[in-house]
């Protein structure tokens, strides 16, 4: 079996930091979204995988993953030269799969499961399709599953007026080279895209064999700042660890589970866990509560935040009332105007956007 990463699209939801940077490498608990499925499948014995990549944020994310070795696992990147959809990323990745089975993973989507007891039933059951659903209280924003009393896939439906029921489709896929066959039936949808639900349905309509699988976990997707916060906050609950490898003064208290990488500094300092601080950061007269992420190399000075993700190489400086619900892009700069200490002056990219009380 192989493994598919889609790590290319437009990233819409999550502008302006996807002017800059693929939004597949934004960090979770400081660590890039695409890494997890990555472990994921590596974890479950897939080791040959393909990362569908964009050419305007390819690179990026080329330069960061690296070859694979440092996850055990054989990557071939795969460029898509136009964000035509899910199935198109599939189409385009068709010399890369050959006649594999194969699992594929959206590249901004976490799941809190393993992968290895679907894989089994993938092929215990001899599928062409396995597809992952959740409980979802707003099933009109997903796309959504039809599916009968023995998890036989009946219907999908994407964004549904009148859901038939409030299962949507996780971004974890399982499927035979058959998809191939009903990714070359199926036209453009009214967004103009190749959707994999068609593709599916397709294979529904074949007689194909397709099963559901109701996840029981967390299912993430960090498409938008909320959702990327969210997953932020699961993740520290979960995977942040007491740790510390920087340096402090005998000012500075750490409570609860907070992780300090190498060479930070921390200084006057109150920070109560589930907090994680990169490496090379500078931190002075701050409170960091639960559930921030700080990447490294940021400065923050006389800064008081919470529930927030401040990514590398960010400086916050000087701000008088509490940072929440927060995510700062890299070498952003945030600091109070020293000579109009009323005043508010900005430098805002496209799309930014800022909450004033
Ligand atoms: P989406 O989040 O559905 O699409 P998007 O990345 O274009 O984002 P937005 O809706 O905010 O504009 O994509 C899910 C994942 O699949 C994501 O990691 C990007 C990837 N993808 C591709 O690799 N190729 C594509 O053609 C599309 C549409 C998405």
């Amino acid at each position: 079996m192989r493994g598919l990463i889609l790590s290319g699209g437009k990233g819409t939801r999550l502008r302006p930091l996807t002017y800059t940077g693929a939004k597949q490498l934004v960090p979770v608990a400081n660590k890039p979204v695409l890494w997890y499925g990555l472990e994921a499948m590596v974890k479950a014995g897939v080791t040959e995988i393909g990362i569908v990549i964009s050419p305007e944020t390819g690179d990026e994310i080329q330069q960061v993953t690296g070859t694979g070795d440092r996850f055990g696992a054989e990557l071939t990147y795969i460029r898509q030269d136009h964000p035509s959809g899910l199935a198109h990323a599939v189409k385009s990745s068709q010399d890369f799969l050959e006649n594999s089975p194969f699992v594929m993973y959206l590249g901004d989507n976490l799941i809190c499961d393993d992968l290895d007891r679907f894989i089994e039933q993938f092929k215990a059951e001899s599928l062409d399709a396995l597809i992952l659903l959740r409980q979802v209280k707003n099933p009109r924003a997903f796309g959504v599953a039809e599916v009968d009393e023995q998890g036989k896939v009946l219907r999908l439906v994407e964004k549904p007026q009148n859901p038939p029921s409030n299962l949507a489709l996780v971004g974890v896929y399982f499927f035979s080279p058959q998809i191939h066959e009903s990714i070359a039936q199926i036209q453009p949808s009214a967004r103009g895209e190749l959707e994999i639900t068609d593709a599916i349905q397709h294979l529904i309509d074949g007689q194909h064999a397709v099963q559901a699988e109701e996840l029981k976990g967390w299912w993430l997707d960090t498409g938008k700042k909320d959702d990327m916060l969210e997953a932020n906050r699961i993740l520290l609950d979960e995977r942040c660890e007491l740790s510390f490898q920087g340096t402090k003064d005998d000012q500075t208290h750490l409570v609860g589970r907070v992780e300090v990488g190498k060479d930070s500094q921390l200084t006057r300092c109150s920070v109560r866990g589930p907090v994680m601080i990169g490496r090379n950061c500078i931190l002075e007269d701050c409170f960091i509560g639960p559930y921030s992420s700080i990447a490294d190399g940021a400065v923050l000075r006389g800064v008081d935040i919470e529930h927030s993700v401040i990514l590398e190489g960010a400086i916050v400086e000087g701000i008088d009332s509490r940072i929440v619900d927060s995510l700062i892009g890299r070498r952003a700069k945030l600091s109070r105007a020293p000579s109009q200490p009323k005043a508010y002056r900005f430098l805002l990219g496209d799309d930014s956007h800022i909450e004033i009380p």
